[in-house]
């Protein structure tokens, strides 16, 4: 495979990358991750690297770090301009503030999620053609499964009305007996109830404030925390569970008071995994309840994006799971072990 690439073609796509002479010395197929800065997350491209290799995929995990621009998308056309079938970039994946350019700029390429959402994190080149794909909500509903079992009729709580909400919502919807949304900003969760209404009419979707949350917290069995809160930096020590405008020890309270109010285990997941566990997860482990941190979200969208959009060949006998755990042994062997966020 490497002696078929033309790295003449990859030139094309490193000359517009701010990281273009640490790009040049590679050769050979490989898979790129788009953003501002990807080389920034070293353990990330390295566990990708490592996990394709112990999957017996051939191909390296390049961050290409695309050079600030105001306009993402025309820096995004750019890159996909320079893109050509036969150049041994086999697919993208794609950061923040690429995403929505992805679809924008190839609409037609857009498969169900991406095209729901108006935004896509993988492009892949498929029998000469450009396909996008969005695995972010996928890759939670895959991690919610495994850890937590079946989904399937269960009521969930979404914390959060946000992109990673949306996504999130979009793929639970389906299986999902019932979908609460509770938001700070109650009119976001409404908006995103009603937009997941749109697309699963089916589905029983529906939205409260954060003053709302206790009795939704009461019926749910799987709550998932979506938001930025109790994330590293200004946000961390607190529960999204309670307003951040009150002083961490009188959120950590509040919610430690909607815990106690419980009255059996249920379980609790998050987007966010630095820190590993943040305040609402502790809280709720420390009362019995089952826990997950947004690390396996994110291997289970890498996971996902490897098996069915860039690699779909060499792993098609491969199950997604078997793909996340190479990412996280990979991930786990790195001495600097967690990707940033995304
Ligand atoms: N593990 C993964 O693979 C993965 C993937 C995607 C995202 N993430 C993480 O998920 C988090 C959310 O990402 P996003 O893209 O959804 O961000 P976003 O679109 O900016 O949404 C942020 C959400 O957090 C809420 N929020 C922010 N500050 C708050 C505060 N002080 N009090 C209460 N609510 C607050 C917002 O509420 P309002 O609507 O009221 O502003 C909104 O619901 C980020 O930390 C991101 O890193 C992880």
């Amino acid at each position: 495979m490497l002696e078929s690439c033309r790295v003449s073609s990859l030139d094309a796509v490193f000359s517009l990358c701010a990281n273009a002479d640490d790009l040049r010395g590679r050769t050979g197929r490989a898979v790129g991750i788009v953003g501002p800065n990807p080389s920034a997350n070293g353990a990330q491209n390295r566990a990708w690297a490592e996990a394709l290799k112990a999957l017996g995929v051939d191909a390296a995990y390049l961050p290409l770090d695309l050079a600030p621009s105001p306009d993402p998308s025309a820096a995004l056309a750019r890159l996909l301009a320079a893109w050509e079938p036969a150049s041994g970039l086999v697919g993208l994946k794609v950061a923040p503030p690429y995403k929505e350019a992805c679809v924008a700029l190839r609409p037609d390429a857009a498969d169900g999620a991406a095209k729901r959402l108006g935004c896509a994190n993988t492009l892949a080149r498929r029998d000469g053609r450009t396909v996008s794909a969005n695995t972010d909500g996928e890759g939670m509903r895959l991690h919610l499964e495994e850890s937590f079992g079946p989904l399937a009729g269960r009521a969930i709580l979404i914390v959060g009305a946000g992109g990673a909400a949306t996504g999130i919502v979009d793929a639970l919807a389906a299986s999902a007996g019932r979908i609460v949304i509770a938001n700070r900003t109650e009119a976001k969760a409404a908006a995103l109830a009603a937009f997941a209404l749109r697309n699963h009419p089916a589905a029983k979707i529906s939205a409260v404030s954060l003053a709302g949350l206790g009795a939704a917290l009461a019926g749910a069995e799987v709550v998932v925390n979506t938001t930025s809160v109790g994330r590293q930096g200004p946000l961390e020590g607190f529960s999204a569970l309670c307003p951040t405008e009150l002083s961490p020890a009188d959120n950590a309270a509040a919610s430690a008071l909607l815990l106690d109010g419980l009255k059996r285990p249920i379980a609790f997941a998050s987007t966010l995994y630095r820190p590993e566990r943040e305040l609402l997860l502790r809280q709720a482990e420390e009362r019995g309840h089952r826990v997950a941190n947004g690390l396996g979200m994110w291997l289970y969208q890498a996971a996902a994006a490897a098996k069915d959009l860039l690699f779909p060949d060499e792993l098609a006998t491969v199950p997604v799971g078997r793909v996340a755990a190479a990412l996280r042994a990979a991930l786990e062997a790195q001495e600097t072990p967690r990707p940033h966020a995304h």
